[in-house]
């Protein structure tokens, strides 16, 4: 039996206080109605999901442009159920699942028992319990535990509000039902909209079966209202990442100061300080060590390699062993081979670094090959641009470059060869020499006298 999923999310999000749509506001470092949507591509992927979209619904159109969605306006927002009307002429399939822009952490647990228990012509709904149950809608249920309807809060008598049972809204309900019971909604309520809670009481009124299932975890259902409820449901889910990768092997020094915004693989034994991010597709190989304060990002690390503190690397392949940092920055296009060491304060871009390799102290290195072995001293440059294109340095095997050396790219240094401190090298550097650029020899002034105050 198909089912259709729509995410209601054309509401504005007044209490965000933002120029962002809410449902584009990110929750581990993706948007929370992406969020929903992944979880409901995975249900029924033979049908996409639906969208109702309405405020800057252009905004999230574009947002969203690389997933498979069908999108519905819904130029006023008359209410949930009003919501829903709007898709009924284009959803395709025998049921409906209703989600929410702004659940980020619905789970497709959840979904799916919901889903399986519910008969084909009855409603299933989630149901939880919770301590403050304020702002939600509350389940009435009759001496024998049959749900007979839903009371929003701003509908309910203060008698109705110590109800802890609470209506997250997320229903499956047969499309028969929704056709035949949408068009008769009314707004006659405290907030003069058109419920979708009200198919509740209408199912009671012609005895149709009610099915109700939890929630696997009560976060699952935890509504984005402002960024104070964004930043706890952020916090619950990294340190539900933390434990995932804590039962896998990981040791994590301070799980409330862990942050994964992507997919991370992360091999046994690692270990991984404080203030560490791991964002993008990220993989880190058994046994490595991550420095604290260090960001990864879309990178792969071999087994053993060490990332020492406050360092930054972005697209980069580093094979096992290497030491990178402290306060290194790796950027796009970098690939170290085995045991290459990177040190403090270099920069490398768009290039690669031969086994064993050693740039220690202070450089950049951009748009470069260099080979193995090769020892590259503090503080040398290569000048890979000329204000208007970019030019590359290839430097051979077993290469001994002395400190403050700049090379002017394009330029090639033979393998073997050493290049004398300070230079500046313009022109190729043949293998296995001396190469120098001094101008002035060093000289002594005789009797000359430091100024005093
Ligand atoms: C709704 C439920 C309430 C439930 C709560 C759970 C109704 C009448 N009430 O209340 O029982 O406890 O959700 O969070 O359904 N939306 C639209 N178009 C609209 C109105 C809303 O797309 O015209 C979207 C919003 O963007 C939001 C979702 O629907 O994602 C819920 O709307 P909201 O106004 O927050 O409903 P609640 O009053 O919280
Ligand atoms: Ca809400």
């Amino acid at each position: 039996m198909a089912i259709q999923v729509v995410i209601l999310a054309a509401g504005q999000g007044t209490r965000m206080q933002s120029n962002l749509p809410k449902v584009l506001h990110p929750l581990a470092g993706k948007s929370l109605l992406e969020h929903v949507i992944s979880t409901a591509a995975k249900l029924d992927p033979a049908v996409s999901p639906m969208v109702i979209c309405g405020h800057q619904s252009q905004l999230l159109r574009e947002a969203l442009s690389k997933y498979p969605i069908s999108w519905v306006e819904q130029k006023e927002q008359l209410g949930t159920g009003h919501a829903l009307q709007q898709a009924l002429p284009l959803i395709k399939g025998d049921r409906v699942l209703v989600l929410y822009g702004d659940v980020p952490l619905i789970s497709e647990t959840t979904l799916k028992r919901l889903i399986d228990t519910t008969p084909a012509n009855a409603i299933g709904m989630l149901t939880a319990e919770l301590q403050n149950p304020a702002g939600y809608g509350r389940i009435k249920r009759d001496l024998e535990e049959n749900i007979i309807g839903i009371v929003e809060e701003k509908d309910a008598t203060e008698q109705e509000r110590t109800i802890q049972e609470v209506n997250p809204g997320i229903y499956v309900i047969p499309m028969q039902l929704l056709n035949k019971w949408l068009p008769s909604l009314k707004n006659n309520n405290a907030q003069k909209e058109y419920y979708l809670t009200d198919v509740i009481s209408f199912a009671v009124n012609e005895n149709i079966t009610i099915h109700d299932v939890q929630p696997t975890s009560i976060e699952e259902i935890f509504g984005i209202n402002d960024r104070v409820q964004l930043s706890r449901l952020e916090r619950h889910y990294q340190q539900e990442q933390a434990e995932k990768y804590m039962r896998q092997g990981v040791t994590i020094i301070d799980p409330k100061r862990f942050d994964v915004r992507g997919e991370a693989i992360i091999g046994r034994d690692v270990t991984i300080d404080v203030n560490v991010i791991l964002e993008g597709k990220v993989s880190i190989g058994d046994g490595c060590i991550i420095g604290a304060n260090s960001i990864l990002r879309d990178t792969q690390l071999g087994e053993r390699v060490e990332v020492k503190a406050h360092t930054l690397i972005e697209g980069a392949t580093i094979a096992a062993d290497c030491i990178i940092g402290p306060f290194a920055r790796i950027r796009p296009g970098t690939v170290l081979a085995a045991q290459a060491h990177i040190g403090n304060f270099v920069e490398i871009k768009q290039s690669s670094i031969g086994e064993k390799s050693k740039i220690n102290h202070l450089s950049y290195v951009g748009d470069s090959v260099i080979g193995k072995r090769v020892n590259v001293g503090a503080g040398t440059i290569t000048c890979n641009y000329d204000g208007a294109h970019k030019h590359k340095t290839t430097i051979g095997d077993d290469v001994h470059i002395g400190s403050d050396t700049q090379l002017v790219a394009p330029v090639t240094v033979g393998e073997g060869a050493t290049i004398a401190a300070g230079s500046t090298v313009t022109k190729d550097v043949s293998p296995h020499e001396l190469t120098l650029t001094h101008h002035l020899e060093q000289r002594t002034k005789a009797g000359w006298k430091r100024p005093v105050k």
